[in-house]
């Protein structure tokens, strides 16, 4: 029962209502779509750092047993070259920020953000499997923490925030996550870094969250050749919550 739940979100994520119903009814076509482009196993940041970030693990494969599973989208780290350039184009000096990525898998964004001078790094992990992973591969960042935890009801670090996610739960999860988020604005500077987000129903019902740019960002060469979707560059969004006075 819970499969089919979880398996109905999916179709509705992927296609909308309309979409979920039709291919439901109507007789499966023969599909003329390319199959996906090959790509390395081990992505080439792997090869330089000595880390295990590479990969793709899809979310019926990373179960906790809590309700939080039915809405994990899967596991596959941020291409590189765009999450840098996405961080370059904040409006703000890292230092004075702390940078959380919710959904943080085997710690590839962290390392990323590592590289960027924030005060502190901290990453927030549903499945304890790829929290441990995290935690060996950022074992040699004394300012990385990572915290085997629900992103809804988290509680964040003190300070300033620079929180990221790149697509890892549907709407139901993303709502309770924005509430929570929200809730604990408590008189500070926050914003909201999202690669992928999608959702915009959902964001619409957080007015305070004060939507800042979308910007296209190509991938590298090496990125793009290591893609599995064979995609050439990412979308990402920042939103601002201002500090309430
Ligand atoms: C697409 S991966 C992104 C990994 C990483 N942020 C990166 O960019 O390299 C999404 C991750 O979010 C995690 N996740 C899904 N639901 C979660 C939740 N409710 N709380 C915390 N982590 C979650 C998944 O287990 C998965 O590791």
């Amino acid at each position: 029962m819970r499969l089919l739940y979880r398996l109905l979100l999916h179709a509705i994520d992927n296609h909308g209502l309309r979409g979920t119903i039709l291919r439901a009814i109507r007789p499966p076509r023969q599909s003329t779509a390319a199959p996906e482009p090959s790509s390395p196993e081990v992505h080439p940041f792997d090869q330089r750092h000595h880390t295990d970030t590479s990969g793709y693990v899809p979310g019926e494969a990373l179960a906790t047993g809590t309700p939080a599973d039915l809405y994990n989208t899967a596991y596959y780290a941020i291409s590189p070259s765009t999450l840098t350039q996405a961080i370059a184009a904040l409006p703000i000096s890292p230092t004075q920020y702390t940078f959380v990525d919710l959904g943080c898998g085997k710690g590839r964004a962290l390392l990323i953000a590592a590289h960027q001078n924030f005060r502190h790094i901290a990453g927030i992990e549903l499945s304890p499997t790829l929290a441990a992973s995290a935690r060996t591969n950022t074992t040699t960042h004394p300012n990385i923490t990572i915290q085997t935890a629900d992103a809804a009801t988290v509680l964040y670090p003190p300070g300033p925030l620079v929180v990221f996610f790149y697509h890892p739960f549907l709407a139901p999860l993303l709502r309770k996550v924005l509430t929570n988020l929200t809730d604990q604005s408590n008189n500070r500077d926050i914003y909201l870094l999202s690669a992928n987000p999608g959702y915009p129903k959902v964001f619409a019902r957080f007015p305070m969250l004060e939507q800042q740019w979308t910007k296209d960002f190509t991938l590298s060469e090496e990125d793009a050749s290591a893609d599995r979707h064979g995609i050439l560059f990412e979308r990402y969004t920042l939103w601002h919550l201002p500090p309430t006075a």
